[in-house]
């Protein structure tokens, strides 16, 4: 799957200031309103709790949307995308002094040119984990502990749920129509999660795993949820 061109398509249709369109904020082809996208921040800040002191990173942050917002509630934050037309916008259109933008793939996390005392207390990853293979994750994990700190907090937020997937292909013609956009390479999902893979690649890395659900009141709420990963706490008394 061609994902940068899916993005770079999305861009293309939704030019401006369509921020949610370009990725994928939809419902019904329509970007989402702005009190469900104030409900969503509003559950990213209080799930990884975010103050003054910390440190963001904003793993897959696209075009900076939710980026700029984390940054001006914490000391300083980073952003990171493969996709050099969702950075430009971000850089354009969702600056502030204490954020820098960067286009990497998340994967290679490790070699961006950060400062080597940098280290990240809070990390996102908000609706990107479908773009990732399990070995994928089990790579980005072990990297994360090599640039957070002990106590941080990773919200792996809004996957797509593989035991909930019905309830999006919910007729013959969406799973029709499904079936036709893998084969045709513009598959709108992507990578189905289990529960179980995130606790174990988590476990793999030390880290504990709790999930949360996406708030009421968006049609992804029913088949999408959110992974919360901590350093399990008898660590943190230590
Ligand atoms: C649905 S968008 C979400 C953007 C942002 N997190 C948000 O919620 O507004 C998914 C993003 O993941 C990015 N992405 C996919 N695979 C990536 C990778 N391997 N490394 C970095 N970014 C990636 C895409 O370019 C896209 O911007």
């Amino acid at each position: 799957m061609d994902w940068n061109k899916q993005y770079r398509d999305r861009i293309l249709k939704s030019p401006g200031e369509d921020y949610l369109s370009q990725v994928g904020h939809t419902e019904q082809g329509q970007p989402i309103t702005q009190e469900q996208f104030e409900n969503l921040f509003s559950q990213i800040v209080q799930i990884l709790d975010i103050g003054p002191d910390d440190w963001v990173l904003d793993l897959c942050c696209g075009n900076g949307l939710f980026t700029q917002r984390l940054a001006k509630l914490a000391k300083g934050a980073v952003g990171v995308d493969m996709s050099a037309e969702l950075i430009d916008i971000a850089r354009s259109d969702h600056a502030a002094p204490n954020l820098s933008y960067y286009t990497a793939d998340a994967r290679c996390i490790d070699s961006l040119p950060l400062a080597s005392d940098t280290r990240f207390s809070k990390v996102i990853m908000y609706a990107a984990l479908q773009h990732f293979q399990e070995d994928d994750l089990r790579v980005l994990l072990q990297k994360l502990i090599g640039l957070t700190k002990p106590k941080s907090v990773y919200l792996i937020g809004f996957i797509p749920d593989f035991d909930l997937a019905d309830r999006f292909y919910n007729t013959p013609e969406r799973r029709a129509e499904r079936d036709r956009r893998i084969a045709d390479g513009t598959d709108p999902i992507g990578e189905w999660w289990k529960r179980d893979t995130l606790r174990r690649c988590a476990r793999e890395v030390g880290l504990d795993c709790m999930f949360e659900d996406v708030p009421a009141g968006l049609h992804a709420s029913c088949y999408r949820f959110h992974a919360v990963l901590k350093r399990p706490e008898s660590e943190h008394s230590g």
